[in-house]
């Protein structure tokens, strides 16, 4: 397999990186802070005091993460957490909703589950805090930062040097297009036409985090949402192992979303913008052809794909490559972070 082999060899490189330089270990962390933007692939607790069903601080949430359930929706860490180690940083990057005082200075998480670019995107799950309201809670935090450190040029000399991750993109087709039950955007649009205005949306929304002072921001592309073993249950396959429908209209916004990335990169040069690409980590090939082509997740899930309170999980977790419904496995997350990490190094070392 050609990208296994890819992604074997991002692994390594990211191990050779911390072996030689000492960069994962020691000393200050490679940027002074770093601030998350997202949905629940990267929210560590936003959703926890929310009225959702999207909020998962309860067994066996959290059964390989130190502090136990904390509202990540995974057995243990996010990519986020993994990028934060990566990175240098001796603590998780905290959630907005809990976060208080000086450690602001060093970054926040906004992720937050079922939330979108669009404002609209994943209240069947109820409330969240979607990417517009995110980017409004940061825009407060950044007149904290200039209230702390005594003007407004020193917080952007500050978050200037941050980096930055937006996630997010999954729901506005899991928890929207993909849902006609809920919400009429593929009545109105095609999957061409409907990653379009996407993009317009998202586009407006990274150049307001530009304004905010952000200068190197990794943006992660979407993964095969149609693998998930929520597609693969609920919607029609016709034979595949995967929702195809799903993973074309994935591999649409994905393609529009780069060009979006060096757009950006033109029109923005003082800043530097990555793209992710996670749609090539193969969800479906750690079975084997012929004996099981159904895709599980390692926990037993309720009727909205999210694990069962206190029920059991699968043996193995480090071979499951999903752990709910819809959300990798932390082994799946190791990967995601080093394919991330890889991505934006050359980021860290751009002067500013
Ligand atoms: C989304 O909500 C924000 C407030 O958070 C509002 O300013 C904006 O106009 C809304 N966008 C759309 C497209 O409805
Ligand atoms: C930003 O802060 C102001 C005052 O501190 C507050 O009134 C407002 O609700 C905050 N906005 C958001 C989006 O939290
Ligand atoms: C998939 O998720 C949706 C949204 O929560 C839910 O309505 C549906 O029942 C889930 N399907 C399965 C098979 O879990």
């Amino acid at each position: 397999m050609a990208s296994m082999r890819k992604l074997l060899w991002w692994v390594l490189v990211l191990l050779m990186e911390c072996a030689s330089f000492h960069l994962c270990i020691h000393g200050e962390p490679q940027v002074p802070c770093y601030f998350i933007f997202g949905d629940s692939l990267v929210d560590s607790g936003n959703n926890n005091n929310l009225q959702t069903l999207a909020k998962v601080n309860y067994h066996p949430y959290g059964m390989d993460f130190p502090a136990g359930p904390t509202g990540r929706f995974y057995n243990g860490l996010t990519p986020a957490d993994i990028i934060a180690e990566h990175l240098g940083f001796e603590h998780y990057i905290p959630p907005f909703a809990t976060a208080s005082g000086g450690e602001i200075l060093q970054g926040l998480n906004y992720a937050s589950g079922s939330s979108g670019i669009r404002n609209e995107t994943g209240r069947n799950w109820g409330a969240n805090i979607n990417l517009n309201k995110q980017i409004e809670n940061h825009r407060n935090i950044t007149s904290h930062i200039a209230g702390m450190l005594g003007s407004k040029e020193s917080a952007y000399e500050l978050l200037n040097k941050c980096l930055y991750s937006v996630v997010t993109g999954s729901n506005d087709y899991m928890s929207n297009y993909f849902m006609p039950q809920f919400y009429d955007t593929s009545s109105k649009y095609s999957p061409e036409q409907y990653a379009d205005v996407l993009i317009e949306q998202y586009s407006q929304q990274l150049r307001t985090l530009y304004l905010l002072g952000a200068r190197k921001v990794s943006i992660q592309g979407l993964l095969t949402i149609g693998c998930t073993p929520n597609a693969t249950h609920t919607y029609e396959r016709k034979g595949t192992i995967c929702v195809d429908s799903m993973n074309n209209a994935a591999y649409i916004f994905n393609q529009r979303l780069k060009s979006l990335v060096n757009q950006l990169n033109h029109d923005l040069s003082d800043a530097k913008f990555v793209f992710v690409n996670i749609f090539d980590i193969p969800f479906t090939n750690t079975y084997a052809p012929g004996l099981n082509i159904e895709i599980s997740g390692c926990c037993e899930v309720d009727i909205n794909g999210l694990c069962i309170h206190n029920k059991g999980v699968c043996q193995d977790r480090i071979l499951s490559s999903f752990w709910d419904g819809f959300h990798p496995s932390e082994a799946v997350n190791k990967i995601i972070a080093a394919v991330t990490y890889t991505v934006v190094l050359p980021l860290l070392y751009e002067p500013q």
